[in-house]
């Protein structure tokens, strides 16, 4: 009975680790952006809702974090990539801090991974590309070019999503910073796995020189 039960109980008796993990992978890649985008694949072959919503965390100047989901949108050497305004709140954290966290969370598969590194915005060909290829309504808010900015009244919301479709459609153009992908060169990148016995398998791979250092760390 959901009714009446107080929150604390009822997020007590919510189970959480419900997923069946795949067994934990034994021998480890190098590079950690190859065994995250083994596990991505895994995630996607296996249905996983959204395998790619992933959490981006930012500081602020004086350190003061803020988080939210992002679409990843590559894995290639060791960069990872999402794309968003330079304008939001996360665009002008990342100004000012470029110090970046991701995490994944695939329940089914019981798998947890966290990304730790450096963001970088990405050339004005590749935003462009990127931009180009989102959706009408996604370019028109590229248009408009005001995510995160307070908004008085929502109903000003549909109108100038109309005016924006229609100016894109008459040949405008969102402005070439309106959109922009950032990349990761990460530092470290950490993965993490259910277990029925809770002995959670966790390796950690830290840039090293070149290359990475592994460790494996206790749950
Ligand atoms: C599943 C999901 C995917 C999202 N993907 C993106 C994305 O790729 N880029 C983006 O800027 N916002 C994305 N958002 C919206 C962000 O979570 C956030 O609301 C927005 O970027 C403003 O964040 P900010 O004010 O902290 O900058 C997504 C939200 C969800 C739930």
């Amino acid at each position: 009975m959901l009714q009446g039960q107080t929150l604390r109980d009822l997020l007590r008796d919510t189970p959480t680790l419900t997923g069946s993990p795949p067994p934990f992978p034994a021998e480890l890649p190098p590079r950690p952006g190859v065994l995250h985008e083994r596990w991505l694949r895994d995630a996607i072959a296996a249905g996983v809702p959204e395998p790619h919503a992933i959490v981006l965390s930012t500081a602020d100047d004086e350190g003061r974090p803020s988080g939210r989901v992002v679409a990843l949108k590559d894995i290639t050497a060791d960069e990872w990539s999402f794309a968003a305004s330079p304008h939001s709140r996360k665009g002008r954290e990342i100004a000012v801090n470029p110090s970046v966290a991701l995490t994944s969370y695939w329940p089914s598969r019981g798998r947890q991974v966290r990304v730790v590194g450096e963001a970088r915005r990405g050339s004005a060909e590749r935003s462009q590309a990127d931009l180009a290829a989102r959706p009408a309504a996604a370019r028109a808010m590229a248009l408009l070019a005001r995510q995160s900015e307070p908004l008085d009244d929502p109903a000003e919301l549909q109108p100038a999503l109309t005016d924006a479709l229609q100016r894109l459609e008459d040949g405008q153009q969102p402005e070439p910073d309106a959109w922009v992908t950032f990349h990761v060169t990460a530092r470290e990148v950490e993965f993490w796995q259910s277990d029925p016995q809770r002995l959670y398998p966790r390796v950690q791979y830290v840039r090293h020189g070149g290359g990475w250092h592994l460790r494996h760390l206790w749950p």
